[in-house]
């Protein structure tokens, strides 16, 4: 098998619609609604085109999987931080293919900016914090409003 990520395009709107869709995502996102076709194109207008939005599908030889992205922490705060998160589909879970996606993004973003990486996960999602923590990123010891904080950390 081979494994890549590659920027988000218009393309893949529907794969970002299915994903968005997922209902694991949807409990573990800040906004549990289900996604409207219309909402969802608002948003991926915004993840294609923004400057502080990057995105990049997970490719299993070269079949969608998932989705790795990171926001710059809001266009008021140009200097804070990006915020990472990860979604797979599925079939494609419990594999190692989060925590390889999160590393290759990580390092992507690190090489980019000096900000730092952050990922906010839910206390009892066990797969996101393990994928996370073995892709490099550890622990804070804070926890915000039910998120564990945590930060990536290069070797
Ligand atoms: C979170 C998610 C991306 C993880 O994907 P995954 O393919 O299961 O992750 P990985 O296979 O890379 O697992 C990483 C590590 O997590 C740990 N892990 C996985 N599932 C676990 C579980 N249920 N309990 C405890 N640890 C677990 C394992 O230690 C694993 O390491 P290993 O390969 O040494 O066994 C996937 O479950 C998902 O898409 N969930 C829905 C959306 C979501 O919750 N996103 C996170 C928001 S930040």
């Amino acid at each position: 098998m081979s494994y890549t990520l590659r920027r988000l395009r218009w393309r893949d709107i529907r794969t970002t619609y299915r994903l968005a869709s997922d209902p694991d995502e949807r409990r573990e996102a800040k906004d549990h609604t289900m996604p409207t076709f219309w909402g969802h194109l608002k948003w991926m207008w915004r993840w294609v085109h923004w400057h502080e939005l990057r995105a990049w599908v997970i490719l299993e030889d070269g079949k969608p999987a998932g989705l790795v992205r990171a926001h710059g922490g809001g266009i008021w705060l140009p200097f804070s931080r990006h915020v990472m998160s990860i979604v797979l589909f599925p079939a494609y879970r419990g594999r190692g293919i989060a925590s390889w996606a999160i590393g290759e993004a990580a390092e992507v973003l690190a090489g980019q900016t000096d900000r730092p990486i952050f990922a906010y996960i839910r206390k009892g999602n066990r797969a996101s914090m393990g994928a996370f923590r073995k892709a490099g990123f550890r622990f804070m010891g804070r926890v915000i409003d039910g998120l564990s904080q945590f930060v990536y950390t290069e070797d």
